[in-house]
């Protein structure tokens, strides 16, 4: 019997060869068992522990390029924002948010809902750190104003309150974990007040952060939304 026949007869034993061919393959696995549990234990330990840090943070973000671009730039159409250069501290945790529910965890929220399933994929050990250490120091890509009408100037005024936290610059202050709003897109940035204002993110009680900025949303109707985010593209 050749090589060839062993292997297919291995799967598919036919009439009479039976014994010879379990004999054989018998052989050739003792032979090739310390590889194979070499291979086995290499697998199970890949498996559970990549290792942790930009590299492997890289891979994972091939997850990620079909709604936020292969530049982090965003996509208006999916609603996915610009996530480029965001500091680290600020995307880990908006990914343990939206793991926990507390972004995308009202039936309402659909966009919300499509990311909170995307940062489930994040599930091993070091993951979500790795993937947030790859996408901070992704270069910022800037996303050009889209929306129209705005008026910079009254919202400027608005935009005092918010320089408490978030800068009178709009980079953001870690102390009080307030994200950069310069260097985001406009509509992104609109949809996410009204997300505030309707409670479908920081609503949760135990969303700490969140909780100090909605009570911001609030104070704001549709004309003062549009008119803050318009100034915020001033300071870009
Ligand atoms: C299926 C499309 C999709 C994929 C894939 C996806 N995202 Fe998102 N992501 C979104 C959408 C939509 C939002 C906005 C959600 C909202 O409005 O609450 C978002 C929001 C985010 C935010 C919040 C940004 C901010 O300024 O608050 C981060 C961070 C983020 N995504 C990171 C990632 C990472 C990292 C991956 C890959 C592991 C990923 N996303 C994969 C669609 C996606
Ligand atoms: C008391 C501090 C505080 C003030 C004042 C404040 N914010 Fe915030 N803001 C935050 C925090 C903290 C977050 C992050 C919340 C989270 O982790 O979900 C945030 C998040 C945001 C986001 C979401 C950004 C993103 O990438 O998803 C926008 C937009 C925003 N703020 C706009 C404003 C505007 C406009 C004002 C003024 C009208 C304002 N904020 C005032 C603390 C504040």
């Amino acid at each position: 019997m050749d090589r060839d026949e062993q292997a297919h007869g291995a799967t598919t034993p036919g009439p009479g060869h039976g014994r010879i061919q379990v004999r054989n393959m018998a052989r050739v696995r003792s032979r090739q068992v310390p590889v194979v549990v070499l291979l086995a234990l290499g697998a199970a330990a890949c498996n559970r522990a990549p290792v942790p840090g930009v590299a492997r943070g890289e891979a994972l973000y091939d997850t990620c390029t079909p709604c936020h671009g292969a530049n982090g730039g965003g996509n208006q159409k999916l609603a996915a924002p610009a996530i480029a250069g965001l500091p680290r501290w600020y995307v880990q945790a908006q990914l343990e948010k939206f793991q926990a529910g507390h972004r995308g965890g009202t039936a309402f929220d659909t966009t919300g809902i499509r990311m909170k399933s995307m940062s489930w994929s994040l599930d091993l050990a070091g993951d979500l750190e790795s993937v947030a250490e790859f996408v901070a120091g992704m270069a910022p890509t800037g996303p050009a104003p889209a929306l129209q009408g705005g008026d910079a100037q009254a919202g400027q005024a608005t935009f005092q309150v918010c320089a408490a936290c978030h800068g009178a610059d709009g980079k953001g202050n870690e102390a009080v974990h307030a994200p950069p709003l310069v260097g985001q897109s406009d509509w992104y940035l609109l949809a996410q007040l009204h997300k505030f204002k309707a409670g479908w993110r920081g609503a949760s009680p135990v969303d700490t952060w969140g909780a100090t900025m909605r009570p911001n949303a609030l104070m704001l109707d549709d004309a003062a939304m549009a008119n803050v985010v318009a100034y915020i593209q001033t300071l870009q």
